[in-house]
C-alpha cells in the first residue's frame, strides 16, 4: 500500500489541449503526480450531460486529449490514467448516491444555473445534467480520494461531494473519506482576443499547433489596448502578450522587454515575435512526443488499458464495501 495521499481529478474531453487548459490544470497534475497517488481520468460521461444530442465527437476528443496529456508529461508510470466510462462502477455508485442526494442541493448549485444560461443553445433541462455533481461525487469518492485538485469553478462540486459522502456515512456507516479541494493557482493567460481562452471562442493556442500557426496567432494577439502607436509607451502589466513572456521568456530578457515597452523602445510586432519564438521552442519536445504517440497508436491503447485496470481494481473494492453498507 502506498502511503502517499490519494488525489483524483478529471477533465471533460473537449479535444486538443490549449494553453489555457495546460496552465490552468495540466501543469499542476504533472507536478502532483510526483507527490501523490494520482488518479486522472477523461470525464466522457460528463461530456455527455451537455453533448447528448451530438455525442459523436466525444470519443475522438478523448483520444486527442489523452495524447496531449501524455505528450505534455503525464506519466503512466506515476499516475493512474483512465477513462470514466470504462469503469462501470462509477455508474453504480452514482445510482446509490442519487438515492440519498436531496434535489435542492443540486438545484441551488451555482454552476448549474450558470451553465444553463451560458449554454442556452442546448436543452439542459435533463435529469443527467442536474445530476452532474452526483456523478462527480461518485468519481471522487469511489477512489476514497483525500484531495481533488481543481480550479475555483469546481469548488461547489467538491463541496457537494463532501456533503454526499457525509450523508452516506451517516446513513450506512463510514465508507468514504470527505475529500478536500486543493485549489490550483494558475497564471492569467487569455485568448488571442483577450477573452477567456476557449475552444468555442476560436481564440486559443493549442499545444499541438504547428510553429507557423503559433507565429500567426501570436502576431494577431491583442496587446495593451491603450497603446495605439509604437511611439506610445505601453503597460506590460495589462498586456496578455507579457503574461506569455512571464511563462516563456527568461527573466533577464523579459525585464528588458518590460523596460523597453514602458519607454516605447520596442514595438508590439517585435515583442510578439520574441514571445512566439520562445513559445514555439518550449513546445518542441511536446510536438515530438505527440508525433511519437500518433505513430504508435497501440501504445496509447496499452497505457489506457493498464490505467483502466488499476482504476477498476480500486473502484470494485470500494463498491463491495458500499453495497454491503446499504445491505444489498
Ligand atoms: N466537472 C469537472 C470539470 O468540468 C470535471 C470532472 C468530472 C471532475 N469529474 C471530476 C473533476 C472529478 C475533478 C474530480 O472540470
Ligand atoms: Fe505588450 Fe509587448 Fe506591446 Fe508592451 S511591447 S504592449 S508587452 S506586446
Amino acid at each position: 500500500m502506498s502511503s502517499k495521499k490519494r488525489i483524483v481529478s478529471g477533465m471533460r474531453p473537449t479535444g486538443s489541449i490549449h494553453l489555457g487548459n495546460f496552465h490552468g490544470a495540466l501543469t499542476n497534475w504533472i507536478k502532483m503526480q510526483n507527490e501523490y497517488d494520482a488518479f486522472y481520468f477523461v470525464a466522457d460521461w460528463h461530456a455527455l450531460t451537455s453533448e447528448y444530442e451530438k455525442p459523436e465527437n466525444i470519443l475522438k476528443n478523448s483520444q486527442d486529449m489523452l495524447i496531449d496529456w501524455l505528450a505534455s508529461g503525464l506519466d503512466p508510470e506515476k499516475a493512474t490514467i483512465f477513462i470514466q466510462s470504462q469503469i462501470k462502477e462509477h455508474a453504480e455508485l452514482y445510482l446509490l448516491l442519487s438515492m440519498i442526494t436531496p434535489t435542492p442541493w443540486l438545484e441551488r448549485n451555482p454552476t448549474y444555473k450558470e451553465q444553463i444560461l451560458a449554454l442556452s443553445n442546448k436543452d439542459l433541462s435533463t435529469f443527467g445534467f442536474l445530476g452532474y455533481p452526483v456523478l462527480q461525487a461518485a468519481d471522487i469518492i469511489i477512489y476514497k480520494a483525500n484531495a481533488v485538485p481543481v480550479g475555483v469553478d469546481q469548488i461547489p462540486h467538491v463541496e457537494i461531494t463532501r456533503e454526499i459522502a457525509r450523508r452516506f456515512n451517516r446513513l450506512y456507516g463510514k465508507v468514504f473519506p470527505e475529500p478536500q479541494a486543493t485549489l490550483t493557482q494558475s497564471p492569467k493567460i487569455l485568448g488571442i482576443d483577450r477573452r477567456k481562452m476557449s475552444k468555442s471562442y476560436n481564440n486559443a493556442i493549442y499545444l499541438s499547433d504547428a510553429p507557423e500557426t503559433i507565429a500567426k496567432k501570436a502576431s494577431s494577439m491583442v496587446t495593451d489596448p491603450q497603446r495605439a502607436r509604437k511611439t506610445d509607451p505601453g503597460d506590460p502589466s495589462v498586456c496578455n502578450v507579457y503574461e506569455f513572456h512571464k511563462l516563456y521568456t527568461p527573466e533577464v530578457r523579459r525585464n528588458n522587454i518590460e523596460e523597453a515597452c514602458k519607454k516605447a523602445e520596442i514595438g508590439c510586432v517585435e515583442c510578439k515575435k520574441i514571445m512566439s519564438q520562445n513559445l514555439i521552442e518550449a513546445l518542441a519536445p511536446f510536438r515530438e512526443k505527440r508525433e511519437y504517440y500518433l505513430a504508435n497508436p497501440n501504445l496509447l491503447k496499452d497505457i489506457i488499458q493498464t490505467g483502466n485496470q488499476k482504476a477498476q481494481a480500486v473502484a470494485s473494492a470500494t463498491m463491495e464495501e458500499a453495497r454491503a453498507s446499504v445491505k444489498l
